[in-house]
């Protein structure tokens, strides 16, 4: 099986969104300070990029949450693999994450963070498959909604590659 990657978004269309998206995290959060909460490893390119262009005070922090294997299809099984290094009670928290797709990470990661008492917590989804969902979950703040299809680029990957892709592109298979 030969990999053939199909752009969906564009370097420029994704940076267009994070600009808007910066000006709803401002109307949301105005010039209070938000820790930025990037869900290793996939949100990272989404992350830096939308972090250049917050306007806010900001800092970044970072977690890993684990869910998918070297598969296409969730575990349903999650583990923290690495967690914040900093105490959020009381803070603006707001987790970055790649995708959301069945839904099952994020739900875990927002019940654990709550438990922490931030003063809000907020998330900012890159991608969002409804689709797919299976537990009741959305993002505050979404860049794209996107059909069914499994997606790499930008940050996501498959196997651990395709991560450093400017853009975000479907993924084919097809026979040699
Ligand atoms: P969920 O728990 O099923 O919502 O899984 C979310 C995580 O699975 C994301 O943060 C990604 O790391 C991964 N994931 C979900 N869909 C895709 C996809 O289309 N491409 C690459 N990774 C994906
Ligand atoms: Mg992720």
């Amino acid at each position: 099986m030969k990999e053939r990657v199909e752009v969906m978004l564009t370097a420029e269309q994704i940076d267009k969104r994070l600009e808007e998206l910066a000006e709803e995290l401002y109307q949301e959060f105005g010039d209070e300070q938000v820790e930025m909460v990037c869900t290793l490893k996939g949100a990272v390119v989404v992350t830096t990029d939308l972090a250049k262009k917050m306007k806010m005070p900001v800092t970044l922090n970072f977690m890993s949450v684990s869910s998918y294997g070297d598969s296409t299809e969730s575990s349903g099984n999650i583990n923290v693999k690495m967690d914040l290094d900093e105490d959020i009670s009381g803070k603006n928290v707001l987790i970055v994450e790649d995708i959301i797709d069945t839904g099952r990470t994020l739900k875990k990661l927002k019940e654990l963070l709550l438990f922490r008492k931030p003063k809000k917590l907020k998330i900012v989804a890159l991608l969002d498959k409804p689709d797919r969902r299976v537990v009741d979950i959305t993002g505050d703040f979404t860049g794209f909604t996107i059909p069914d299809a499994f997606v790499v680029g930008y940050g996501l990957d498959y196997a651990q590659r395709y991560r450093n892709l400017p853009y975000v592109g479907v993924l084919n298979f097809d026979e040699e």
